[in-house]
């Protein structure tokens, strides 16, 4: 059967690709621009003629632009499903996440966050426009509400093959949901998986893209990064971000501060740099991006750093890391 839906986000990636407006395509091809709204909200298709014609302009052939192709059968060996989601994991919130993920669909989170994401982000748009100049599959990991890389490829390039990860089913559906509504994206694919056990073949993603995902993993970090660099393709890369209190500013805290947060919560200078080499990765770039303080912040650690006396700051690191 033909999917409508499907032909509709096609036409209207080729459309914009060539840099097309509907009014621009339908004076192209003699039709009006409301027609051409149509095919592309998936409401009807055009003749033959205007197919064939569509077919030359954009160098697809008639097939490309109806197949509806499930690029996580090949991947993985599982078909998604009806919904528009793989799940390799229950589709059900996990008990302990119920409260977070409600709070997260009612104060529409991923709305807010993607909003911010399109103003200025010197930083993170540029990542996002080097991931979008890949021609090939980006896997973004524990994508979570803020969607970690994610918004920024798409604003740099909405028709990139991303797959969408997340081990919460809300936070995938939320972000379906909210991309069918907002983006029309043709080549956008929602998996539900834990990725400390990627149901993945090996050497098949070109870029992973992680703004924060392994650094809050539920799991092994060790085990995420060796996942990451099995599934990777010889010369793909893994663009990772996460923040930590590094070696300068723990050896500037107080001896009895430094005992205390060793004891209590020694993630917080968890640096994933051995782990990555561990996993593989031979060529590791880290850049740092910025920077926060305990200060102001409502966390757990916060205020084991005001009871300490200490104003707490963590830097963030990105990493390029290259699988040779
Ligand atoms: C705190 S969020 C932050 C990062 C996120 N990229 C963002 O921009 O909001 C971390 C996300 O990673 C997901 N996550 C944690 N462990 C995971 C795992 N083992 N597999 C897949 N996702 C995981 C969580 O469900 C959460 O949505």
């Amino acid at each position: 059967m033909v999917n409508m839906g499907h032909f509709g986000k096609r036409i209207a990636a080729l459309r914009r690709k060539a840099g097309l407006s509907q009014t621009d395509l339908a004076e192209k091809l003699g039709v009006t621009s409301q027609a051409v709204s149509k095919w592309e909200c998936g409401n009807s298709v055009p003749d033959i003629d205007i197919l064939l014609e569509l077919s030359h302009m954009h160098k697809v052939t008639i097939n490309d632009m109806f197949e509806d192709v499930d690029l996580l059968y090949p991947l993985t060996g599982t078909q998604t499903g009806s919904s528009g989601i793989a799940y390799f994991a229950p589709e059900q919130e996990r008990e302990y996440n119920i409260e977070w993920a409600n709070a997260m669909q009612a104060d529409k989170w991923i709305q807010r966050n993607w909003e911010y994401t399109r103003t200025d982000h010197a930083y993170r748009d540029g990542i996002g426009k080097q991931i979008a100049s890949c021609d090939g599959v980006i896997l973004e990991l524990g994508a979570g509400p803020g969607g970690g890389f994610m918004p920024y490829i798409l604003k740099a390039n909405p028709n990139a093959t991303i797959i969408i990860n997340d081990l919460s089913p809300t936070v995938v559906r939320e972000w379906k949901c909210f991309l069918d509504r907002e983006l029309d994206s043709p080549n956008l694919y929602f998996a539900v998986f834990d990725f400390c056990h990627m149901p993945l073949k090996d050497n098949c993603i070109d870029i992973i893209s992680d703004g924060g995902g392994i650094g809050n993993c539920e799991g092994s970090k060790a085990k995420a990064l060796k996942e990451a660099y099995r599934v990777l393709k010889p010369g793909g890369k893994l663009i990772t971000s996460t923040g930590f209190v590094n070696r300068e500013t723990f050896a500037a805290l107080p001896v009895e501060a430094q005992k205390v947060l060793l004891e209590k919560r020694p993630d917080v200078f968890e640096d994933l740099y051995e782990d990555t080499v561990l996993a593989g990765f031979s060529k590791i770039d880290s850049v740092i991006s910025g920077c926060w303080y305990t200060d102001d912040d409502e966390s757990s650690i916060a205020d084991l750093a005001r009871s300490l006396g200490v104003n707490l700051k963590f830097t963030s690191y990105t990493r390029y890391c290259t699988k040779e």
